[in-house]
């Protein structure tokens, strides 16, 4: 088989400075994409900037011959989007990839969490994958192609104590994500997602025996993969950690129908409305519509 290569394209990778989006930055560009390397250089909560981070990927990959630029601006204005959209566009003519990876924590539990630590992270991980990815669309629609890569979280789509500000964030992307792919789809846009693990940083002290086998390195194979012009898939999101792939899916079973709709038929048939056994998987809002006239007709 052939290997996947990424020559002529241009990729965006935010967040690019540590972690999962260096690890990224890295591999795209080693199969020869040219890659805007955005940090703005900040503490794991999200404060202070450094220009240093973003920098020293780029040189890390112009050591090994690769090309790639830093910015430092962040995810989180609409401004800090534009820019950085605008450095590929300036730098290299085109915009053929958007990896969304740029993130912070502020976790608390959620009966004391303040509207600050809320605001802080919605900005970075939910606002920021909008700010970045609408006028990366905007450029890729026109070009007739491109490919998205989000990051979601298992803390979103399956919950976690202390999350409630970055599992909603997180969720939303998912969300944002089966959007991307349905309004982009006409225009050679696919747009996929990834609920990562990986020791970093952000995970410094919480992954106990995890720790050694689920590097950065393992999750951006996968990244990718999901990039390339050869992604048949969109709208889907992985879950990925330490050389394991797996798909997250949305289903609906197959449901009750309640000859009389109230409260007591809802818990005496609770079994059956909750029944896995046979399910669906919409992949839109017209399928999921179209599902329930279908048993209800
Ligand atoms: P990290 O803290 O090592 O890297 C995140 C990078 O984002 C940092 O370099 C930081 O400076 C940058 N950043 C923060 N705010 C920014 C802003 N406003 N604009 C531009 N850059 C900004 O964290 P890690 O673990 O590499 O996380 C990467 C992504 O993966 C995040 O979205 C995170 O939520 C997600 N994730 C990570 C998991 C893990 O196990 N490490 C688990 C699930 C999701």
């Amino acid at each position: 088989m052939s290997s996947l290569h990424f020559d002529e394209r241009v990729a965006i990778v935010t967040g690019a400075g540590n972690g999962l989006g260096r690890s990224h930055a890295l591999e795209l560009a080693r199969r020869g994409a040219r890659v805007v390397v955005n940090d703005l250089g900040g503490s794991l909560h999200g404060d202070g900037q450094s220009t240093d981070a973003a920098q020293a990927v780029v040189d890390e990959i112009t050591a090994f011959g690769g090309t790639a630029v830093a910015n430092r601006d962040s995810v989180a204005t609409e401004e800090g989007g534009r820019a950085i959209v605008q450095t590929a566009l300036d730098e290299f003519g085109r915009l053929d990839v958007l990896v969304n990876n740029a993130g912070i924590l502020r976790d608390k539990a959620f009966h004391k969490m303040d509207g600050a630590m809320i605001d802080a992270v919605i900005d970075v991980h939910l606002k920021g994958t909008l700010f970045v990815t609408q006028p990366a669309f905007r450029a890729m629609r026109e070009a007739g192609y491109g490919r998205i890569v989000n990051t979601s979280s298992a803390s979103g789509l399956f919950g976690n104590f202390g999350q409630a500000n970055y599992g909603a964030a997180k969720a939303g992307i998912a969300g944002l994500t089966r959007v991307l792919a349905l309004e982009g789809a006409a225009y050679g846009i696919v747009a996929n997602a990834i609920a990562p693990i990986a020791a970093t940083r952000m995970t410094a002290g919480l992954l106990g025996d995890l720790t050694a086998h689920v590097t950065p390195e393992g999750v951006s194979p996968v990244v990718a993969f999901l990039a390339h012009e050869d992604c048949p898939v969109s709208g889907a999101v992985y879950s990925v950690a330490g050389g394991r792939v797996a798909k997250i899916f949305v289903g609906e079973t197959s449901g009750a129908i309640l000859e009389e709709l109230t409260a007591e038929a809802v818990r005496d048939q609770l079994s059956q409305i909750e029944d896995q056994s046979t399910y669906h998987e919409p992949t839109s809002l017209d399928m999921a519509t179209a599902i329930i006239a279908r048993a209800l007709s």
